[in-house]
């Protein structure tokens, strides 16, 4: 196939972590590339080093998806580009503290990266996907948007909104070949935690069997959508510790020892 010929996949915050997993996956796949972020000049390392060892096109895009006229920015030029087959819903952070005390802005800046622009570039490509009757959304979620509600409202609460979007989508679609996952990953290697918003985090406060790297996420994501399943949680420990919290009993203890955990923090 000629490289004009080749599919796009199109990742957002494909700067680091997941996102530049998903990037590195697809270039190996053949798929020529979208990849967007704030983060221009890392974006670009990314595109020189892909191109050069696949013979793929990649195209970057520099965002900050926190911002509406810039989201719109990205929805009219994935309009435009036909063939597209993936995309990525990845961009996203974490701010930890109490929603009371929060600053109003950044919690919407929240809201816009992970749901706004999320719901959008799913509606800019859509339609091409279901007039041909093929393509795929991974809307990255996290297991936050499957336990009990505590400590970061925000975050968990716009997180469970990626995971009723998918399911919401992927039933509207069910007649069709498109897939939509709600990939949720637990504690996972990435930049997610160098942030000064969680300069305080610990991450030996987390035993390392529950860390996984962003490639195994990457890879399980893209294994799992052989599967039926829309919401996917990548490893068995993630999965185990979803069971537990939702279950009667055991969720009340991890939810007390959460809670302690927050307030020795405060
Ligand atoms: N790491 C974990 O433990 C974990 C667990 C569950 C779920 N997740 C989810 O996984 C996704 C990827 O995170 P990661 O772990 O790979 O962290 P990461 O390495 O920090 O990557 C986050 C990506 O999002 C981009 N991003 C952040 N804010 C953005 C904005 N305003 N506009 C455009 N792009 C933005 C960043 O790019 P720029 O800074 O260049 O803009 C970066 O490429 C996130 O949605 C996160 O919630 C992570």
């Amino acid at each position: 196939m000629n490289e004009e010929e080749k599919p796009f996949a199109v990742i957002t915050g494909a700067s680091s972590g997941i996102g530049e997993a998903f990037a590195r996956g697809f270039a190996v796949m053949g798929f020529n590339l979208i990849i967007i972020a704030r983060r221009e000049n890392k974006l670009q390392e990314l595109a020189v080093e892909l191109q050069k060892e696949h013979e793929i096109t990649v195209l970057t895009i520099k965002a900050d998806l926190s911002k509406i006229e810039e989201i719109d920015a990205v929805y009219e030029k994935l309009r435009e580009t036909k063939n597209i087959s993936f995309l990525v819903n990845n961009a996203g952070y974490g701010i930890p503290g109490s929603f009371i005390k929060s600053d109003l802005t950044k919690q919407i800046d929240m809201i816009n990266v992970h749901n706004i622009a999320s719901f959008q570039l799913c509606k800019a490509v859509l339609p091409q996907m279901v007039e041909r009757n093929i393509g795929t959304i991974i809307n990255v979620s996290s297991i936050s948007g499957l336990i009990v509600k505590f400590g970061n409202v925000t975050y968990t609460t716009t997180k469970a909104f990626l995971i009723t979007l998918s399911e919401a989508l992927q039933e509207e679609l069910k007649h069709t070949n498109i897939k939509i996952q709600a990939l949720c990953p637990g504690m996972t290697e990435s930049g997610f935690h160098n942030t000064k918003e969680l300069e305080k985090f610990d991450r030996s406060s987390v035993p390392k069997k529950f860390w996984m790297s962003s490639y195994e996420v990457a890879q399980k994501s893209l294994e799992a959508l052989s599967k039926k399943r829309t919401v996917y949680v990548p490893g068995f420990r993630n999965r185990l510790i979803v069971t537990l919290s939702n279950s009667k009993i055991f969720g009340k203890i991890i939810k007390s020892l959460a809670k302690r955990k927050l307030s020795k923090k405060k």
